[in-house]
């Protein structure tokens, strides 16, 4: 997991009443020292880590997750790709990457210098695609990358594949026969099943999940009679989203016996703790990093004395 140690906070029957030790998921290839912080950067709001590192020390973070990184590079959907709400934001970035060849070559020589660990996010369009990047992950020397990968969502016209619960099972386990990396499966709400596919991708072979993507979603300009963003629709992030990824979060840990990454409007230490309540192990921070506030408790100084108030036991030495 990351961080390498950390305790499940909720049991269970009820809301942070105790903690229990999740074990260390590692590859036997790798050896860094356990990290402390379950605080996480979420895929796409944070680059590669480099942008952010004249902004605040990266390396206290408990990982970063990286932009989705397909089998080649990818262009992304038309502009506008951002829109502001009330309380969050629309994206319909597209998943722009540079793909699996050009980040290894590029990215991963820095990120082997680094203490903080990064996550790749795979993304594709066919079994095939996830397959070829962990492999190609799988034999990458900088030794802190592991893959997540969140499920595809649409069918393709040209044989895509769906992020139903079937699904789930069959990329997730073609992938963990091409990696012998981590795997944390990243879900959608975007779907009326999230707790099959949860179940599907455990019992397939992840390592762990996290969840949630953006909340599908769009806005119009009045004055022009068009769609905010260049796609018509987008994700929606941000505190608006953090009610439905909290229960979500509370739904699915009732559901599944492997770690759980919370992830979806977390904006401040509170937000994180009401998820560890709800049975996550480590969390991710999106859209609020892009604010100085909240850099500041995601690097776990803030979050620690907030535990310490709410008599949370957090993570083990
Ligand atoms: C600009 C932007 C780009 C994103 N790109 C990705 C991506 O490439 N892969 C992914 O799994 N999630 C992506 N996400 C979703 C986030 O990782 C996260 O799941 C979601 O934003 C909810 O968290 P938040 O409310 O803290 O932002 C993106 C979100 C934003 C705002």
């Amino acid at each position: 997991m990351y961080p390498h140690r950390c305790h499940r906070y909720r049991n269970k029957s009820g809301l942070g009443e105790e903690s229990e030790s999740v074990s260390t998921i590692g590859t036997g290839k790798q050896k860094r020292p356990a990290a402390d912080n379950p605080v996480m950067t979420a895929s796409g709001t944070f680059g590669y880590g480099m942008e952010y590192e004249h902004l605040f020390d990266i390396q206290k973070l408990g990982a970063i997750v990286c932009k989705g990184t397909a089998h080649e590079s990818w262009e992304g959907n038309p502009q506008p790709r951002i829109a502001e709400t009330d309380n969050g934001m629309l994206n319909s970035i597209g998943l722009q990457g540079i793909g699996v060849d050009a980040l290894i070559k590029e990215k991963t020589p820095v990120w082997a210098g680094w203490q903080v660990p990064v996550i790749v996010n795979i993304v594709g369009r066919t079994v095939e695609d996830y397959t070829e990047v962990a492999r190609k992950l799988d034999n990458v020397p900088a030794c802190r990358v592991r893959a997540q990968y969140q499920l595809p969502q649409r069918q393709g016209r040209r044989g895509g594949i769906r992020g139903q619960s079937g699904t789930a099972g069959k990329v997730t386990a073609a992938v963990r026969k091409a990696t012998t990396l981590p795997i944390i499966v990243k879900l959608t709400p975007n779907t009326g099943e999230i707790v099959r596919i949860a179940q599907a991708a455990a019992a397939a072979g992840a390592d762990a999940l996290c969840l949630i993507n953006t909340v599908k979603g769009m806005a119009i300009n009045i004055k022009t009679r068009k769609p905010l963003l260049g796609n018509t629709y987008g994700g929606l992030s941000g505190p608006a989203i953090k009610p439905v990824a909290l229960y979500m979060v509370y739904q699915v840990f009732k559901a599944v016996n492997i770690p759980i990454v919370g992830c979806g409007g977390i904006t401040n230490a509170h937000d994180a703790i009401e998820f560890f309540m709800a049975g996550a192990t480590a969390i991710e921070v999106g859209t609020a990093s892009f604010m100085i506030r909240a850099r500041r408790w995601m690097c776990w100084k803030g979050l620690e004395s907030t535990c310490r108030k709410t008599r949370l036991t957090i993570c083990a030495k």
